[in-house]
């Protein structure tokens, strides 16, 4: 069945744009190259928050954590979870910098093949029906069939390169098992080969910036993995970086969890340009950890290796909101400028 679209105004400008009642307002905006400020895409971050002026709405997740008691009384949607059922005028303040460098599409996905990178880690690959044009360190919507909401996954292959204009028809995903988790189940547990996902990206504002002239600073932790080394694919393969070093900062749990360096030492040019550390949280400290292992938490390891060195990188990194937080945290007490600091937090 067609679907129908309504024409969403925003308030006090001239902007508006298409939304289909099968799509969200923050995807649907996106598609058209507005600029409408987000972060998760899947109603956890609260930063799509808009104002309801007029038209009727639904919800695709009501409950969805991003959004309180308090934003609902005062007639605030998220972005992200909400579908037009008529015309809407909303109340938004856009912001350039989340204007898509790809505007991102809807596409059917054919599950290729898994392979295991740790004991709950493993990669998965999909081909997409239509080319998806994105960028190192962007990640995409995956809709499993019988899950309720999509999930954001980061794409672990390389983006497009600057002067290889070619979108990828692969889309590379790392995904770790989460206990209780039902998108992570379905992946693990359920999906063969040849199976069908809808897949909608690219999205993320954490894209490789190859015309920056400093060396990189990637920090990944646990799941983080996959957009932190697609963004060290992108610069090993880059024309135009061939000059930059990248350091790469891996925070796990345990030994067990260590990985990545097998994926960065098979860049060409690595052991010249790369540096890899892991860094272990959580080994009792009966465990024998020597070089190459730190112990303790990543923030710490990037703050002790680098200082103020910081200032003169270009910094990248993904994984748990409480390791984004400490992060963040260590960067601005040590006075990094805020434009080098780019980050997907994973809730
Ligand atoms: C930007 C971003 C990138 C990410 N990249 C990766 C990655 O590369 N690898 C990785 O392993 N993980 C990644 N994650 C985390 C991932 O999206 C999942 O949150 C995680 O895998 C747990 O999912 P689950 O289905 O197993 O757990 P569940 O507990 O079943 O689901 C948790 C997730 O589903 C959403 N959700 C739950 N219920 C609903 C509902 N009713 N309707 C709509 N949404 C719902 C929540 O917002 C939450 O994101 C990323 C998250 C974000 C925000
Ligand atoms: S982008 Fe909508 S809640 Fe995070």
């Amino acid at each position: 069945m067609p679907q129908a679209v309504h024409l969403i105004q925003l308030a006090g400008s001239d902007q508006s744009f298409p939304c289909a009642d099968n799509d969200t307002l923050l995807r649907a905006a996106l598609r058209h190259g507005i600029a409408f400020p987000y972060e998760c895409n899947v109603g956890s971050c609260g930063n799509c928050k808009f104002e309801l002026l007029e038209g009727v709405m639904s919800f695709c997740w009501p409950e969805a954590p991003g959004l309180s008691d308090k934003d609902r009384a005062k007639n605030r949607g998220l972005g992200c979870q909400s579908k037009p059922s008529g015309p809407l005028q909303i109340k938004l303040r856009t912001s350039e910098k989340y204007a898509p460098q790809h505007r991102p599409v809807r596409t059917t996905a054919t599950f290729v093949s898994k392979h295991a990178i740790t004991h709950d880690l493993s990669e998965f690959k999909f081909e997409t029906t239509t080319p998806v044009a994105f960028l190192s360190g962007q990640y995409a919507l995956v809709q499993m069939p019988g899950i309720a909401g999509p999930r954001a996954y980061s794409m672990s292959n390389v983006g497009l390169i600057n002067g290889h204009p070619q979108a990828s028809q692969v889309m590379e995903f790392q995904v770790r098992r989460v206990p209780g988790g039902h998108g992570s189940a379905h992946l693990f547990d359920q999906l063969a080969p040849g199976a069908q996902v809808e897949i909608d990206g690219p999205y993320g504002m954490a894209y490789l910036r190859e015309d920056v002239e400093r060396d990189i600073l990637c920090v990944a932790g646990g799941s983080g993995l996959a957009p932190m080394v697609s963004i060290a694919r992108g610069t090993f393969n880059s024309p135009k970086m061939q000059s930059r070093k990248l350091h790469f900062y891996y925070g796990a749990r345990s030994l067990q969890d260590v990985c990545g360096l097998d994926m960065l030492q098979a860049l060409s040019d690595w052991d010249a340009r790369g540096h890899y550390q892991a860094i272990i949280s959580g080994e009792p400290d009966t465990a024998n950890l020597t070089n190459p292992y730190l112990r303790g938490f990543a923030h710490d390891a990037v703050a002790q290796s680098f200082g103020e060195r910081l200032q003169q990188m270009e910094i990248y990194f993904a994984g748990p909101a409480l390791m984004g937080q400490s992060l963040l945290k260590t960067l601005i007490d040590l006075k990094v400028p805020m434009d080098q600091v780019h980050f997907d937090q994973f809730y």
